[in-house]
């Protein structure tokens, strides 16, 4: 195991050392939030922006808990390396009770866990990837950053197994977003993203590419996006924090435009790339 330094309620310590009791209901139940922040040389990436989801979500799951951004700058410091890109992981779990019951105690200590992991390139970034369309079988409240996420394994996995870099989530014959990412879609020239509603999580990363098209005066649409539509875009991203914007060349088999990733893609990377090194 690595020697990665981790922060464990209150400790820091070697991940090897970092040790969590069988009764924390994150264990037991899924029952927590997290966040993964991308930080480039030691900058954390829209950082405020990561830290009022965390706290939409805990709201949601009516976990009490709040740090000032100052202060989870100092817990995450130690943790950060100036020479590399690193993707912050930070957990808030219910904690841990005498014993396991789906009602929760209100007296209970939050375990908070973080580490940064190097981000390495992601390798379809130039090439782009194949993604797969799937039934969203998921809950009713995906716009919390739950650590619940046994439906988006369940779907990752089926495409990875498909030689596919994504699942694509569709709910009613409309798409909701991938199962670890956003979706984007240029369609007639238009760029086009699921507008935020409870079925999708709203993207940090999602967020700066809708600010950076609409400041390079793009159009821009937050709306809903079929399926047949999403089979005749000329252009479909897949965005996160970690891999940033994907584009997918193939779905379901099928070519995407040209089956390369397309002008409008080279040019939001572009802007993409320009735009973390101001931050
Ligand atoms: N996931 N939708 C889902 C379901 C996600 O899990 C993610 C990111 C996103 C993109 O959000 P953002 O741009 O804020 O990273 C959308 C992270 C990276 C993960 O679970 O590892």
């Amino acid at each position: 195991m690595s020697d990665l330094l981790v922060y464990l309620n209150n400790e820091y310590l070697p991940l090897s050392e970092a040790k969590i009791s069988v009764l924390d209901r994150g264990f037991l139940f899924g029952d927590g939030v997290y966040e993964v922040i991308p930080c480039y040389q030691g900058k954390l990436f829209r950082l405020d922006d990561h830290l009022q989801r965390l706290a939409a979500s805990l709201a949601q799951i009516r976990l009490e808990f709040s740090l000032s951004s100052e202060e989870w700058r100092e817990i995450l410091k130690p943790l950060l390396d100036i020479s590399i890109d690193q993707a912050v992981y930070l957990q808030i779990t219910r904690g841990v009770y005498a014993s396991r019951d789906h009602a929760f105690p209100c007296e209970i200590q939050p375990t908070v866990f973080c580490m940064a992991n190097p981000i390495k390139p992601f390798s379809g970034l130039q090439s782009g990837v194949k993604a797969l369309t799937m039934d969203d079988s998921r809950w009713e409240m995906c716009h919390v950053k739950a650590t619940t996420l046994l439906a988006n394994v369940l779907m990752r996995q089926e495409a990875v197994e498909q030689g596919c870099a994504e699942a694509i989530l569709i709910k009613n014959g409309f798409v909701t977003e991938g199962a670890a990412s956003n979706l984007f879609a240029v369609i007639d020239d238009c760029l086009l993203t699921p507008k935020k509603t409870a079925e999708l999580l709203p993207g940090i990363t999602r967020q700066v590419i809708i600010d950076l098209a609409k400041a390079d005066s793009w159009c821009v649409k937050e709306d809903v996006i079929s399926q047949s539509a999403l089979e005749n875009a000329s252009e479909i991203w897949l965005t996160s924090s970690t891999r940033e914007i994907i584009p997918a060349v193939e779905l379901d088999g099928k070519s995407v435009g040209d089956g390369t990733p397309g002008p409008f893609w080279h040019k939001m990377n572009t802007l993409f790339q320009q735009y973390k090194q101001t931050v």
